[in-house]
């Protein structure tokens, strides 16, 4: 079978050629006789391994000593909890920019962990927009403030980060690698890796040195500290061995491309190519607001949502699938990440006037 377009918000498209280096190495690893599945994290060859693969990322974000890789589990939402009980105490102020289901969900972790406050207020707007933040109007005594720099869910995205003088903490999942951010400015940065950085089952943490604590509230779970991972080279337990070789190879790819400068020149011209079919049409409706747009996943409406159905099962029929946006939006969102060709988009960008024309 032919391989389809794949626009899911995640886990999301691979770039074949990784794929295709993946599988010519399954059985059988640069010659050693076994799977990277059935090699020993303490091996040589592991050890070099997540070493490569860490170096990668720091070359690939510009990162010097001063910042730690750490490869976990447990998806971004366990960062929604590691990030408060490492980076503040019970009664610390924290903020959180809450424009969008998964910083709400970030927001309610932190809420249990320390005194965290939402600065935002584009709920009411159906979190259309990123709203700006004021620098003036923050404590400087809180311990951080959390932004989701890209929401998939509706299709928003920082395009640029916000200038505060309280630490920054960003999830990065939906945008890292496809959105040239400088990463010296943050305090941490998470992602799970399902979208931009391999498959489901691992978990990256970009982290200035000077945030990881030693002195965290005793009663923190082990694995729950970055201390503890970053000491052992995010070895303290089995890490998911395989997803961070795959990951490894994703970061190759990205040098290969050119880096994340190049990516998102790519990622906006294949996301203004639908945003201008969305801003020129009398049956489709672009749902962020034009100065909060995503360049990673577009989300539109169309005038009903029977009309929405038989969008997605005509793409479906024509190769191209998981339109459907999420059940907390509805609509159609196509995620665009950095492994959607520019073919790829033109195709949906070709069904998309297509079947504008037959259902005006
Ligand atoms: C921006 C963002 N944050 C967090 C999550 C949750 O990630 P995980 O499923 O890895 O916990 C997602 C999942 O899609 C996401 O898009």
């Amino acid at each position: 079978m032919e391989r389809v377009l794949n626009f899911a918000a995640g886990p999301a498209a691979m770039p074949l050629e990784v794929l295709e280096s993946i599988q010519k190495n399954i059985c059988n690893f640069n010659g050693e006789g076994l799977s990277v599945m059935e090699m020993s994290h303490r091996s040589k060859t592991y050890d070099k391994i997540i070493n490569e693969t860490k170096e990668n990322l720091k070359k690939i974000l510009s990162l010097g000593d001063d910042f730690d890789v750490l490869f976990l589990q447990g998806g971004a939402s366990t960062q929604f909890a590691m990030v408060p009980l490492n980076l503040a105490d019970e009664n610390d102020l924290t903020y959180y920019a809450v424009t969008g289901n998964f910083a709400n969900k970030a927001f309610e972790e932190a809420k249990k962990w320390t005194n965290a406050v939402d600065i935002t207020n584009s709920k009411v707007d159906k979190y259309k927009y990123i709203p700006e933040i004021d620098n003036s109007k923050l404590d400087k005594s809180a311990k951080y403030l959390h932004i989701t720099a890209n929401n998939t869910i509706f299709g928003t995205m920082y395009d640029k980060l916000p200038e505060i003088d309280v630490p920054l903490v960003a999830d990065v999942s939906s945008n890292v690698l496809g959105k040239d951010y400088d990463y010296t400015k943050f305090a941490l940065a998470y992602a799970g890796a399902q979208k931009n950085l391999g498959p489901a089952g691992l978990t990256v943490v970009i982290v200035n040195k000077k945030f990881i604590r030693e002195d965290v509230r005793s009663k923190v779970p082990t694995m729950l500290r970055y201390d503890i991972h970053s000491k052992n080279n995010s070895m303290y337990n089995t890490p998911p061995t395989f997803a961070i070789y795959v990951a490894g190879e994703m970061f190759k790819w990205v040098i290969n491309q050119g880096g994340v400068k190049e990516l998102e020149k790519r990622n906006t011209e294949k996301a203004n190519m639908l945003y201008d079919i969305l801003d020129n049409s009398s049956l489709y409706k672009a749902f962020a607001d034009k100065k909060s747009r995503s360049i990673m996943n577009v989300t539109f409406n169309l005038p009903s949502e029977e009309l929405e159905a038989k969008f997605v099962e005509e793409a479906k029929k024509a190769g191209m699938i998981n339109l459907k946006g999420h059940r907390v939006l509805g609509g159609i969102r196509a995620s665009i990440y950095n492994a959607m060709t520019l073919e790829g988009v033109k195709a949906l960008a070709e069904f998309m006037q297509t079947f504008e024309s037959s259902n005006k």
